[in-house]
């Protein structure tokens, strides 16, 4: 597939228009009745404008219970949405409609339902990182913070078929072997290009740091395959959602971390474990689709109250009950 992704402005401000644009949004935010969520890979100073910051459940979980009347959701368009699903009285606002995903263009409602055709007793389960219109076509939908989770809620002897990520769905596979999974060959441009040799030199660079991978990462199978056939040691890598791995940073006695997932992640990373040292496995993982909302957008987006997103009542009622089971599995 050719990817025609945005183009990542520089926005080359000072601190102190930066401090400028932020006070500003934090004032509409409270004339508007707005609150701000934010993904963990979101720009740096839109991260610390938001009022939360987390991964797809975190956000999730959040929009569900939010009082505010507006959701100011920087995030890509899957995300905007889901937040719409479950919360469909609330206005929510996506900053820059150019905020996609590859990922979630991977598969169309008519695919999972010619998969469904193929494979009739199997349950559908889909990563959140899917359009509302797929979650209308899934029994349960799940995120990297709760896959195994839902997988071990589903009765023991139905096979699963498992969209769009194919490196999620091998770590499903890797985990639960005793479960018929079947997987769609989907990927995401800016994990799939996570190279393991890379990661492995900088582990050889850094001896005694801690390896925290994203299971979207192409790495994360190879790093998977080579653990269970006893070429690699186990000790010091673990496979976590982007929230998992933030824990992890401030849980584990370690004093430096490789980091392979979108780097967005690290800037949270020295907020929550400070003093400790945070390696990119690969410095280019960029996701430039989460990477179009800057601090002008979310500014605009309050201003002109834009750039709404709305979910067709009838796709709603079709995708909630997969997006439903999603926030209620899991810690
Ligand atoms: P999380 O569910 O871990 O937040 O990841 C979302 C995502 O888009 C990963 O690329
Ligand atoms: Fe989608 Fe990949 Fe960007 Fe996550 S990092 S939002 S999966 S394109």
């Amino acid at each position: 597939m050719r990817l025609s992704l945005p183009v990542i402005d520089d926005h080359p401000y000072d601190a102190e228009a930066i401090a400028g644009l932020q006070a500003e949004i934090r004032a509409l935010a409270s004339e508007r009745g707005a609150i701000i969520l934010a993904h963990n890979y979101q720009r740096p100073e839109v991260q610390d404008v938001a009022d939360f910051v987390g991964d797809s459940l975190g956000l999730s979980r959040r929009a569900a219970n939010v009082e505010e009347a507006v959701i100011v959701f920087c995030g890509v368009h899957f995300m905007a949405e889901t937040a719409k699903v479950l919360s469909p009285e609330k206005l929510v606002l996506l900053p820059n409609l150019a905020a996609g995903c590859s990922l979630a263009d991977t598969i169309t409602p008519e695919e999972v339902r010619g998969w469904r055709k193929q494979f009739p007793d199997y349950v559908a389960v889909g990563y959140v990182n899917t359009t509302a219109a797929v979650k209308a076509e899934l029994d349960y939908c799940c995120t990297s913070g709760n896959v195994l989770d839902v997988i071990d809620a589903i009765e023991a002897d139905r096979g699963i078929l498992f969209l769009p990520d194919m490196f999620l769905g091998a770590h499903v596979r890797r985990m639960r072997p005793e479960r018929r999974v079947e997987v769609w060959m989907g990927e995401c441009h800016v994990h799939a290009g996570i190279d393991i040799d890379a990661l492995q030199q900088a582990r050889a660079d850094h001896p005694g740091s801690e390896v925290l991978v994203h299971p979207e990462c192409g790495c994360a199978s190879r790093l998977l395959y080579r653990m269970a056939d006893g070429d690699l040691a186990p000790d010091g890598i673990h496979i976590a959602s982007t929230e998992g791995m933030i824990n992890l940073a401030r849980e584990l006695d370690a004093d430096t971390f490789i980091i392979a997932t979108e780097t967005g992640i690290i800037h949270r990373m020295r907020q929550e474990a400070p003093g400790k040292q945070f390696i990119a496995a690969d410095r280019a993982a960029e996701c430039a689709y989460m990477k179009t909302i800057s601090l002008l957008d979310v500014r605009d987006a309050l201003t002109e109250m834009q750039h709404a997103i709305d979910v067709p009542a009838e796709i709603r009622a079709r995708a909630l009950g997969a997006i439903e089971r999603m926030v209620s599995l899991g810690d």
